[in-house]
């Protein structure tokens, strides 16, 4: 049999069926209040007490943060569907793959995989935390493997991206989404990372697109003998509000032959 992946443009790949939620979805929910409130405070000001200078301050502050709301939720909902079909589509895969999402929450990334999987599995390792994005289950993400037409290629793990059931050197790609900066220690972070390299076939590739921390994970990779370390910006479309928090890319490679 012919080994190749389906041909998929950016934008076919990005289209889905699922409903995906919000990124730690507290998050926009105070920044639309806030800035809503400091909207309101300035329009009250400049009506009802002609302070305009004032008033003049909190719309612009307000305006700030509804624009920030309004970034976020593009990333979220449409953002990150784009850039990671880019990255995937750029990958080349063969369609044979075996794949592991550190993190893959209710399927966003993991189910663009598997589309791409017509001989491989995609499989998702989650401790579906509902703070981390909204309305995070196994069974929201089975779901939307269903609605994907992707069932039967994918394979979840409720499992700490820690400490990962899987043997060394199973996996041809390791990817993540904005899930890595969850884990709160530095230590923690360079487990995971730990555990991903260990669970790479030689010669595999690991993608992770994370908020922060990403010049500290290339750091840790190149200790862990990562070869064809890269780490990117990915612009605007991956901006959780602005600028300041934008998800940055960082790939890899393991070595056919330990360093
Ligand atoms: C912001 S969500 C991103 C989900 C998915 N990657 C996406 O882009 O839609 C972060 C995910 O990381 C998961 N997570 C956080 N800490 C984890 C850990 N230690 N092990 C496994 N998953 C974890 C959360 O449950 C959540 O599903």
């Amino acid at each position: 049999m012919e080994r190749s992946a389906p041909t998929l443009t950016i934008q076919q790949l990005a289209a889905h069926r699922g409903d995906y939620g919000v990124d730690a979805p507290l998050t926009p929910f105070v920044l639309g209040l806030m800035g809503l409130l400091l909207l309101g405070s300035g329009l009250f000001l400049i009506w009802l007490s002609g302070d305009w200078r004032a008033g003049a301050i909190f719309l612009l502050y307000g305006l700030v943060l509804l624009l920030s709301t309004a970034s976020y939720l593009y990333t979220t909902r449409r953002g990150k569907f784009l850039l990671w079909a880019r990255i995937l589509v750029e990958l080349q895969l063969d369609g044979d793959e075996q794949v592991l999402d550190l993190g893959c929450g209710r399927g966003a990334i993991l189910l663009m995989v598997a589309r791409l999987l017509p001989q491989g599995r995609a499989v998702g390792v989650d401790i579906w935390k509902s703070g981390d994005q909204s309305g995070n289950t196994r069974e929201a993400t089975e779901r939307n493997a269903r609605l994907e037409g992707v069932a039967g290629r994918i394979a979840l793990y409720t499992a700490d991206m820690r400490n990962l059931p899987f043997a060394d050197n199973t996996f041809d790609l390791v990817v993540s989404n904005a899930a890595i900066h969850n884990i709160p220690h530095a230590a923690g972070r360079e487990a995971a990372l730990k555990e991903a390299v260990r669970v790479l076939k030689p010669g595999g590739r690991l993608v992770v697109a994370d908020i922060n921390k990403t010049r500290q994970y290339a750091r840790t990779l190149e200790r862990l003998g990562m070869v064809d370390i890269v780490r990117r910006g990915l612009g605007w479309r991956g901006w959780y509000g602005g600028p300041w928090v934008a998800l940055r890319l960082v790939s890899a490679r393991k070595p056919i032959l330990p360093r």
